[in-house]
């Protein structure tokens, strides 16, 4: 393609730019352009349109070189990651560095000898935050190790580092911030000031990405630069590649049919628990064992119209939200997070209280983790207000209020077996605070909304650090009380669908047999098929001392532990509060106590299952 035969958006340049478009792209050569196109890479975010423009520009093929930069120190593209979206941020940079001809190498921080980083030249890390500000759990030894007493003086790094995290947690991008931290107190050189990315970090990452890269090029300038050319589908010849029709995400969620929702309990339970499948069809999404899908709905009428009567609001007053005008009743209902409490919510709240001696107190709360965590368990936007008297406007509240969020649902089922659905295992959450009955948004919207043939708004998210073995002749141990059930209902499911013929454990556990024995009669198909080798059954409530899952992991420890020693994969789904650290604490102890180890080998056991990913957790 000539210059002269470039077409241009309409409406985007007045003639004389198109000139001189035209005649900048004439006098430079095919080298320059494709610098050029690099550079701008970088520049993406301030000036996309160019960047098309530069795009479509044609690129020799004998121009573009896979070799790796001479004499460039190698990059380390280094992640921490657990349902793998870090993970996909740092390939794509990686996929990216290589495309431009630099030497660099993609790092799992599981996999990382934390002695390596003082070799360590150039380091661009990404990472997310779990718990409450806490590392994923392939990030934990790395982070241990920067923040402790042997790490090393790093005055010969060069790093960047993107933080993935999530607006409504108290520590947000925490990870982040103390990987960055850190560095810069070891002496490394930041080449880039730290970005945060929210749940939507798809553009943002892209963004760090090009910048960290354009960063890069105009350190090794000189360097033979590939092009920009194979972004955003354009190929060298200028055709469009191959794009999906549709692709549904968090932000552009697919809108599903309810198939089925059945209540799993039985008359009489404490317990509320549903099942629920929804329809895929033309979708195009698919998932495997191990993933989650997230449900955008929206608050209860009742607590809305309870709010505004509270505050004596008029529903109909209009508001902006986002540039969209919007009556308060409806921003309230479809918009606002108001069933949950977080740090920068009350962050936020705390200039507009009125008695001084209360803004205090909650700034003391915000200052202390375990305080705040403590303070908001239970607790909703309407508790607040009653508690710490405000004066704030309406307009000012929507600044403060954070943005309702979708809530995530590990999958249970096999999408071999069931194409074209998605099933989930969903507990009403109900409480009494206050004299007042609290009731979780998506649970309740789940149990009282979603009935055969309503829709609702859902997408996909990948979590790639709880998968099946990929060999299926692995022995699968399964922990999952309650609603930790789900995820085994998929890994089952697909064990029989795929034939695998590794063997099968599954312990569950909730408060009665009688009511609350979930998918009771799909196991005992898959027990009577062999699919399910064994089945341990621990009901808290049915006799005379409370039993959980990890007294019959205790009981069953010497088999549990052949078990490991033939290499099973151990997983554990549901409370993360209590039952996932007494579970781990739990297979410590049978590991010390069968293997006849010390209680740090036993430790160590556990931590090597943890790097080989033999060791799995699905908690919240
Ligand atoms: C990866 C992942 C997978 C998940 N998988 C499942 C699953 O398979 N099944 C499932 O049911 N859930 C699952 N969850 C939890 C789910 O996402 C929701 O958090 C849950 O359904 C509650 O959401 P909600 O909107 O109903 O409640 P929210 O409106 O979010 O309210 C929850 C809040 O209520 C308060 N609260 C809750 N219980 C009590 C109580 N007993 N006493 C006092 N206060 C209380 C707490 O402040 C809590 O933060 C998963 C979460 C994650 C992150
Ligand atoms: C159970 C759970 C806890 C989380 N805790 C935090 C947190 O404390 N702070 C934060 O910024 N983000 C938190 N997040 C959000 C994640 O960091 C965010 O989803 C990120 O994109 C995940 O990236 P990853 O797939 O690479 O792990 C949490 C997410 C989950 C599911």
């Amino acid at each position: 393609m000539s210059a002269t035969s470039l077409v241009l958006p309409a409406g985007m340049f007045s003639t004389k730019e198109q000139e001189q478009v035209r005649d900048l792209i004439q006098k430079f050569s095919n080298q320059q352009l494709q610098w050029l196109a690099g550079y701008l890479t970088g520049l993406q975010h301030s000036n996309q349109q160019l960047l098309q423009l530069i795009n479509r520009i044609p690129v020799t093929q004998e121009s573009i070189t896979t070799e790796p930069l001479g004499g460039q120190d190698s990059i380390t593209v280094l992640y921490g990651s657990k349902s793998g979206n870090s993970k996909k941020v740092a390939k794509s940079l990686h996929d990216k560095l290589i495309a431009r001809g630099f030497t660099a190498v993609l790092q799992d921080m599981n996999q990382y000898q934390p002695n390596r980083l003082k070799e360590e030249k150039w380091l661009l890390v990404v990472v997310s935050t779990h718990g409450e500000g806490d590392p994923p759990p392939a990030a934990e030894d790395l982070h241990a190790f920067i923040n402790g007493r042997k790490a090393p003086a790093l005055k010969d790094t060069r790093y960047a580092v993107l933080a993935l995290g999530d607006k409504s947690y108290a520590s947000y991008c925490q990870t982040g911030k103390d990987f960055d931290t850190r560095l810069a107190a070891l002496q490394a050189s930041r080449i880039l000031e730290r970005v945060e990315a929210d749940v939507d970090y798809e553009e943002t990452a892209e963004v760090w990405i090009d910048t960290v890269v354009a960063r890069l090029q105009e350190t090794f300038s000189g360097s033979v630069l590939k092009t920009a050319a194979n972004k955003q589908g354009i190929t060298t010849n200028g055709a469009a590649t191959h794009k999906p029709a549709i692709h549904y995400s968090r932000k552009n969620p697919f809108k599903s049919i309810v198939l089925e929702k059945v209540q799993l309990n039985g008359r009489g339970s404490a317990k509320e628990t549903y099942h629920v499948e929804l329809s895929l069809e033309d979708s195009g999404l698919s998932y495997q064992p191990g993933d989650t899908v997230g449900l955008w709905v929206e608050n209860e009428k009742s607590l809305v119209d309870g709010l505004i009567a509270f505050k004596k609001w008029d529903p109909n007053s209009i508001i902006i939200y986002k540039d969209t005008p919007l009556t308060l009743f409806d921003y309230l209902q479809q918009k606002a997070e108001l069933t949950t409490v977080s740090g920068s919510f009350l962050s936020a709240y705390v200039p507009y209280i009125n008695d001084p001696a209360d803004a205090h107190a909650l700034k003391n709360i915000l200052a202390d983790k375990q305080s705040l965590s403590s303070f908001v368990y239970g607790r909703d936007i309407w508790d607040i207000l009653q508690e710490f008297p405000a004066s704030i406007t309406i307009e000012e509240l929507t600044t403060v209020l954070l943005p309702l969020q979708p809530r995530l649902y590990s999958i249970a089922s096999s999408f071999q077996a069931h194409p074209d659905e998605v099933h989930i295992t969903v507990g009403r959450v109900q409480y009494k605070n206050k004299n007042r009955i609290h009731r979780g948004v998506a649970s309740n919207f789940i149990a009282d909304n979603l009935e055969a043939g309503k829709e609702v708004n859902l997408f996909i998210e990948t979590n790639e650090s709880f998968r099946l073995p990929e060999d299926g002749d692995t022995p699968v141990i399964m922990v999952g009380p309650g609603t930790g059930i789900a995820p085994f209902r998929a890994f089952v499911e697909e064990r029989a669908e795929t034939g695998a013929t590794g063997i099968n454990w599954l312990i569950f556990g909730d408060q009665h047999f009688s009511t609350d024995f979930l998918y009771q009669t799909e196991w005992q198909r898959f027990i009577k098929q062999g699919t399910l080798t064994r089945m341990n059954t621990a009901f808290s409530r049915d006799g005379r001392n409370k039993l959980y899952v990890q007294h019959r992991m205790q009981q069953n420890a010497p088999e549990l532990f052949k078990w490991l020693e033939l290499g099973a994969h151990f997983y554990v789904c549901g409370d993360a509060k209590r039952m996932a650290k007494d579970v781990k604490q739990t297979l410590i102890n049978i590991i010390q106590q069968e293997g006849k180890l010390s209680s740090e080998d036993a430790h160590e056991y556990v931590k090597q299952l943890i790097k080989k990913g033999r060791y799995q957790e699905d908690v919240y």
